[in-house]
């Protein structure tokens, strides 16, 4: 009965059993990847953002920055050459959401900790054509003059240590309003760009 041909020209049996073996096929990619270690653990060494880098990176979602830069290193070696080693999946864990991206209007920045100083990504953020002359990235310099939210830093780092899992001590918790005091969104911004991708493996 359930010929090849009585299938092709049956289209709601073809569409329940395409559904069927395309869903089979997605399962059996994506289930073990949420028991594979080498997807669910931290890299050794990786942290949760401090209360400042925390910041920066929600500034770094307000602001939009992933509309033109990814995150996401591939294992291709154009890639590895120019930004260092592909990304690992254990460097994301504490990145809820990830800001992987995939468009690149500007480079992509998951490698881009420590690679320039704070001063040179300052004058960037103030005017990208001070040291990128040809650069059509727009200039932040309004975070310069913006306090840091000290308010609302520990509701959240409370949200991702219950809800989460992200190992905050409550020290942490309690420090985090002081770290942020007299810090701008800048300064934020900065902390944030400089710890991107540095836990991860050296060299290409
Ligand atoms: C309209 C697109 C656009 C947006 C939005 C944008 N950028 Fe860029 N970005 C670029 C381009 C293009 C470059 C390359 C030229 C340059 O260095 O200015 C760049 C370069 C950079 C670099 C230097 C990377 C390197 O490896 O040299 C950093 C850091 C950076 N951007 C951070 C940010 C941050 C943080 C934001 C959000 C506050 C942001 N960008 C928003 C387009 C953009």
């Amino acid at each position: 009965m359930f010929s090849h041909k009585v299938l092709e020209k049956n289209i709601g049996w073809l569409m329940v059993l395409t559904f069927i073996v395309v869903s089979v096929g997605g399962l059996v990619q994506i289930v073990p990847l949420f028991f594979q270690k080498s997807t669910t653990q931290p890299v050794e060494g990786l942290k949760p953002y401090t209360a400042l880098q925390l910041t920066g990176r929600d500034i770094y979602i307000r602001e939009g920055c992933y509309t033109c830069h990814s995150q996401m290193v591939r294992p291709f070696r154009a890639e590895t050459e120019r930004y260092g080693h592909f990304s690992l999946a254990g460097e994301f864990v504490y990145d809820r959401p990830f800001q992987w991206g995939s468009k690149r209007t500007g480079p992509d920045l998951h490698r881009v900790g420590g690679r320039y100083s704070d001063e040179w990504h300052y004058v960037h953020l103030m005017n990208p054509r001070d040291v990128v002359p040809e650069s059509n990235m727009p200039a932040y310099f309004w975070l310069a003059d913006a306090p840091a939210d000290a308010k609302t830093i520990q509701r959240k780092m409370t949200v991702l240590k219950n809800m989460a899992g992200h190992p905050y001590t409550d020290e942490e918790i309690a420090a985090a309003p002081a770290e942020l005091e007299g810090k701008t969104e800048m300064d934020a911004l900065i902390a944030y760009l400089q710890v991107l991708g540095t836990a991860g493996p050296k060299g290409n």
